[in-house]
Formats: structure tokens, C-alpha cells, sequence
């Protein structure tokens, strides 16, 4: 099975916690793209959508599926996203495709959020993938040389800007030990507008699709 395959089926095991009649919170990214291709039987199910991207947001739409703002939504019961890296406490790294800021506001806007991803991406410990970091462009050095005091290499990420107008610092060489306090403490840079750690709101579910099949995970408590 290819890492696609499994990002497939993971994303078609999380079907099974539509809600109908619900609106539904919808993430970025390929796996994310799988899943929502594989919405359009159910598309009538579904009243509306909020979406994390622009990218996503066009083929909500594409497929027929409102997409509405989270203002008007109120709390949703299910956000369905995928992730870079995630560890055994189903805490993640986010924000390879950028959208880290609209995601962590709809994770924590959601009863129960649903991460998809093939098996490659259950790690350890975190870090190995850049950690993302969004920030206000007047920000970035500051921001880079904080990041340095805390262990890492901050890169701007080139060329990219997010749907937020910001830039982003992918930082690498990071092994997070303690993944609340790491981003407790990111949070506290003046500057940051959103690392792409969601300890504090981990996933309440992590489905991971690979060549032994789909395995479903709930946080380890220990
Ligand atoms: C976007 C994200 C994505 O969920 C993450 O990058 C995983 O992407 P993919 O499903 O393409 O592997 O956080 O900001």
C-alpha cells in the first residue's frame, strides 16, 4: 500500500462519525482532500461545512457542500483533519500546508476532533517534522531568534504566505519532550500568532491507514 492508500483509508474510517443534520469542521492537506472527495454520497447529510483553508474551502464547494463561518456556526460535534507528525498522547505537529491557525481554532471549537493520516506519521516523540510557527511579519526575526534560544533552527518558509497574510517559520532540530509546556512556552513569544503544536488540544481520535489495515488510537494515558 502507498503512503496515499493509507491516507485513503484513513480517511474513509472516519466517515463512519458523520453526523447527519450536523455541520461538520473540515481541516487541510491531502488526506484531508480524500476525505472530503469521499463526502459526496453524503453530501445531502450534511447542511454545512466550516473549512480551515481556502484550498479546502474550493472543493467543499465544488462537491455542493455550503460552507459557512464559524461564527455562525457555534460549537461543532466533529472536526475532521490530518496531521505531520502525532505521538501516542495524540498530540500533533500541524501546519505543513499552513493553514495551522484556522485549524487550531476550529480543533478547539469542536466536541471531537478526528485526526487522519497514514501510519508513518505516528511518531515517538515529536519534532522530527519542522515545527511550524506563524507570526506577524514585523515579528519574524524577533521571533527566529527566540526560537533559537529555545533549542531550535528556525527557516522562513519561502515564498508562502498564509491565508492569514502572515509568514511562517519552519523550525527544525527539535525533539519535544514535553509537548504542553513547549507550547505554552512558543505561545508566550510576542509575535506568534499559532504554533503548529496542539498539545493542549490534542486529537480526541487518531485513525491511521497503512499496509496492515486501519488502526484506530485514543490517547495513551501514561
Ligand atoms: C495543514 C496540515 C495538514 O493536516 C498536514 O500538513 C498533513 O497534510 P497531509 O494530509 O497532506 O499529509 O496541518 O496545515
Amino acid at each position: 500500500m502507498t503512503q496515499d492508500e493509507g491516507k485513503r483509508e484513513a480517511a474513509r474510517a472516519a466517515l463512519k462519525y458523520l453526523r447527519p443534520g450536523e455541520p461538520i469542521g473540515i481541516g487541510t492537506g491531502s488526506t484531508v482532500n480524500h476525505f472530503i472527495d469521499l463526502l459526496a454520497p453524503h453530501k445531502l447529510d450534511i447542511p454545512a461545512a466550516v473549512s480551515s483553508s481556502e484550498a479546502s474551502t474550493a472543493r467543499l464547494k465544488a462537491l455542493g457542500i455550503p460552507v459557512v463561518d464559524l461564527n455562525d456556526a457555534g460549537t461543532l460535534s466533529l472536526y475532521v483533519d490530518g496531521a505531520d507528525e502525532a505521538n501516542r498522547h495524540l498530540q500533533l505537529i500541524k501546519g505543513g500546508g499552513g493553514a495551522l491557525t484556522r485549524e487550531k481554532i476550529i480543533a478547539a471549537a469542536s466536541r471531537m476532533f478526528v485526526c487522519i493520516a497514514d501510519d508513518s506519521k505516528l511518531v515517538q516523540a515529536l519534532g522530527r517534522f519542522p515545527l511550524p510557527v506563524e507570526v506577524v511579519p514585523m515579528a519574524r526575526s524577533y521571533v527566529a531568534r527566540e526560537l533559537v534560544r529555545l533549542g531550535g533552527s528556525p527557516e522562513l518558509r519561502k515564498g508562502f504566505t498564509t491565508d492569514n497574510g502572515n509568514p511562517i517559520l519552519d523550525v527544525h532540530g527539535l525533539r519535544i519532550e514535553k509537548p504542553i509546556e513547549f507550547e505554552t512556552r512558543i505561545n508566550q513569544i510576542a509575535g506568534v500568532v499559532t504554533v503548529g503544536l496542539f498539545a493542549h488540544r490534542a486529537a480526541d481520535l487518531l485513525i491511521l491507514g497503512g499496509a496492515g489495515g486501519v488502526r484506530e488510537l485514543k490517547a495513551a494515558t501514561s
